[in-house]
């Protein structure tokens, strides 16, 4: 019994077939710019975005999109390689299994709970501030009371203390049954999401222009200091290590882009549109995320986003600081609500895709991979899920939730990285549809730059990562480790 013992290529390629037989290829490089698109607009700009210039870069966070972009282009140009070469649902983790052993393939499983399940949870909360934007500022009627949309970790500026984020759990749980259900988003829904996401944000670009104030501006890249948080936890702000740290939490912004390296079986030619399909979504995202950083920063200062616009940011943004411009923000609250539904929907399916496959390879209970015998769905995953994720929603902050879903993803990204390169050495036969440019260059700077965002986290946030993998490995020692359907076959 091997802690390092591999998954044969040839019986996951085996499993890839039989699973996703009679796939069409039907997807071409714009539909997948729209799938990308669909899955990476969400809290990430409309919630994470005024909280990194708040608490790390005040302007500046816009330099921290660009280095959160490139990190993603070069671990997106990896995932391109892997998923064309095994594609099978399980994403990181099975591409893990397969290179680099089974520890390392349950950490990484574990790992992804932090970028689907929590990152879930992260947009659930941000759904939840904007519903009582909605309440209150769309249909007029009183907002939910703060003790009941809150964790109980935060306080309101009158001394109000969280007890449970109600809507955020409800989000999800209203989600996750959907799921089981079989409810996948169809591709018209997607499409006016889409449509909706992309407009509200060049809307507020155009119109939100005019209002820019040069002071909120100046200086672009503040000196460098600490910012305590309301919670006494301490974040680097300016400086290099504030546009670092600025990188790491928007770069939840771009999660979700790997879910376009999912669809490689069902895309025309992979080789030519995969790349363009991963880059392109990543490059608009990328161009219109600067834009309305520089907007948003120069609409209001640093301060309003560390007090009262702290919430809802952007819809409060754009109240406060672009006078007739109400219905502008009552149009981004109900698109933003549609919006965030759709990320919950994409991250949660991700994470009982990953939960699925571990339970059919004996890591994790093998009921994860039971299919309801209606609905053809693995409602037990899905069931596990919405009691995490929904406790997750619940009761702790979205900025807790928000940097450990950065980080665990960035780390995700860095096995990634290094699974091209061990691929390659030990497996340099294999089919790739597409292969990632100047191996081994792009996955180790892809290595560097997610590294830094990590470095630009902040101990706490290292902390936390250690803590869940050391978890992690306490769950595979004590039960995975035992049950493994490949370590069983090889004591048959
Ligand atoms: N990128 C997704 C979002 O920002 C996860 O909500």
């Amino acid at each position: 019994m091997s802690i390092w013992k591999r998954k044969p290529m040839a019986l996951l390629l085996a499993e890839a077939s039989e699973s996703e037989k009679g796939l069409k290829r039907t997807l071409t490089a714009w539909s997948l710019v729209a799938l990308g698109i669909g899955a990476i607009i969400g809290a990430g700009l409309f919630v994470r975005t005024a909280t990194a210039a708040a608490q790390n870069a005040g302007p500046s966070v816009t330099i921290g999109f660009i280095v959160a972009a490139v990190g993603c282009a070069l671990a997106g140009l990896c995932y391109a390689e892997l998923s064309s070469s095994i594609p099978i649902s399980g994403s990181a983790y099975t591409y893990t299994y397969a290179t680099m052993g089974e520890l390392l393939a349950w950490i990484i499983g574990w790992d992804l709970i932090l970028e689907y399940a929590v990152g879930a949870a992260t947009v659930g909360i941000a759904w939840s501030e904007y519903l009582n934007n909605l309440l209150v500022n769309v249909l007029h009627v009183s907002p939910i009371s703060y003790e009941w949309c809150h964790s109980p970790f935060q306080t309101s500026t009158d001394g109000v203390s969280g007890i449970m984020n109600i809507p955020a759990f409800f989000i999800v749980a209203v989600i996750s049954l959907l799921l089981i259900k079989g409810t996948q988003e169809s591709a018209f829904v997607n499409g006016i999401i889409v449509v909706a996401k992309v407009a509200i944000v060049i809307m507020i670009i155009i119109f939100g222009w005019h209002f820019i104030k040069p002071e909120n501006h100046t200086p672009y890249i503040p000196a460098a200091s600490i910012f305590k948080d309301e919670h006494g936890v301490g974040h680097n702000f300016g400086g290099i290590m504030g546009i670092l740290g600025a990188a790491g939490t928007v770069f939840f912004a771009f999660i979700g882009f790997d879910a376009v390296s999912t669809a490689a079986q069902e895309t025309i030619n992979p080789k030519r549109n995969m790349p363009i399909g991963i880059l392109g979504s990543l490059a608009v995202c990328t161009v219109l995320y600067i834009l309305f950083a520089h907007v948003l920063t120069g609409l209001e200062s640093v301060e309003f986003f560390r007090n009262g616009g702290k919430e809802a940011s952007v819809a409060n943004a754009i109240t406060s600081a672009m006078p007739g411009y109400g219905w502008l923000a009552q149009f981004v609250t109900v698109a933003i609500l549609a919006g965030f539904s759709s990320v919950i929907l994409v991250m949660l399916l991700g994470q009982s895709r990953v939960f699925y496959s571990m339970g059919k390879d004996g890591l994790l209970p093998r009921a994860f991979s039971d299919v309801h015998p209606k609905f053809k769905t693995p409602y037990k995953a899905n069931l596990v899920i919405l009691v995490i994720v929904g406790l997750f929603a619940a009761f702790i902050p979205g900025d807790i939730v928000g940097d450990m879903t950065s980080i665990g993803t960035l780390f995700a990204f860095i096995l990634v990285c290094i699974s091209v390169i061990v691929l390659r050495k030990t497996e340099p036969d294999m089919k790739r549809e597409f292969k990632t440019p100047f191996v081994p260059l792009v996955p180790i700077l892809g290595i560097v730059v997610c590294l830094a965002m990590i470095y630009g986290l902040g101990w706490t946030n290292w902390l936390r990562l250690f803590a869940w993998l050391a978890i992690g490995l306490v769950i595979y020692f004590v039960y995975s480790k035992k049950n493994s359907r490949l370590n069983n076959q090889d004591k048959e």
